[in-house]
């Protein structure tokens, strides 16, 4: 069973290399030495070094937002593991909704990145979630699952459990309109059962399953007290050190 939460920021295309380091220093004034829950900051490609540095000896982990399944070449505009690993980072969002219906990213090309990011020893917070249609459709666990299995396919047994998936209904994301606690359980209950089959009941149960789609100071609690809700991917609320440490002190 997963005792401790994990709380991450997602400030998307927010904040410069200094704006950055403000907000970087905020948050771990406010999270402490010890945090009663892992926290990690995913600033954009241009501030995570100068981040980086804020973070180091700190509890407070560093995530990049994206990164591409080649070592190097002629990806013109992309990062790679090697490039991310090289300013300590241990985390990186993959397969965001934003990615997946801006970008154009598919679940096998997801897939790529999650394998590599393992390989790289960096944990992959592997983003799933239905956008409205689906969900108004009755297809939302569908479409849970299918991203799921494809996202996660070849992953080893021994590399599972490093893992991270956040569960992202589109329809939550940036329009503060929330899952009920009630209503996000029932997919990480089954996005749990999906992971219990495919990689047996015990690395399912240790891997965090993350809610996503405005999360908020006044919201956390409530669905953190779920059963299968180990963590919140933060958005919005994440660009402030205030709103974000009261999120992270939830409590
Ligand atoms: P939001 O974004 O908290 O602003 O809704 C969440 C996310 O996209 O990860």
């Amino acid at each position: 069973m997963i005792r401790r939460k994990l709380i991450a920021g997602n400030w998307k295309m927010n904040k410069t290399a200094a704006e950055g380091v403000s907000l970087a220093q905020d948050i771990v004034a406010a999270a402490g030495k010890e945090p009663s829950v892992d926290v990690v900051l995913c600033p954009p490609f241009t501030a995570l070094e100068s981040v980086s540095r804020v973070l180091e000896g700190q509890a407070v982990k560093l995530g990049a937002q994206n990164m591409h399944p080649e070592r190097s070449g002629a990806f013109t505009g992309e990062v790679s593991a090697e490039m991310l690993r090289t300013l300590y980072v241990t985390h990186v969002i993959l397969g965001h909704s934003e990615r997946r219906t801006l970008f154009g990213e598919t679940d096998d090309f997801i897939n790529r990145k999650v394998v590599v990011a393992l390989a790289h020893q960096m944990k992959p917070i592997l983003c799933v979630g239905e956008t409205l249609a689906e969900r108004d459709a009755g297809t939302t666990l569908a479409v849970v699952q299918r991203q799921v299995e494809a996202c996660l396919r070849g992953v080893k047994p021994d590399q599972i459990t490093t893992v991270i998936i956040a569960y992202e209904p589109v329809w939550a994301i940036g329009t503060g309109k929330t899952a009920t606690p009630e209503i996000a359980e029932e997919t990480h209950e089954f996005c749990r059962s999906i992971l219990a089959e495919h990689f047996g009941k015990r690395a399912s149960s240790s891997m965090p399953i993350l809610y996503g789609g405005s999360v908020k100071p006044e919201n956390t609690a409530a669905l953190m007290q779920e059963k299968d809700i180990n963590g919140a991917l933060v958005g919005g609320a994440s660009l402030e050190a205030k709103t974000f440490s009261q999120i992270v002190n939830y409590r």
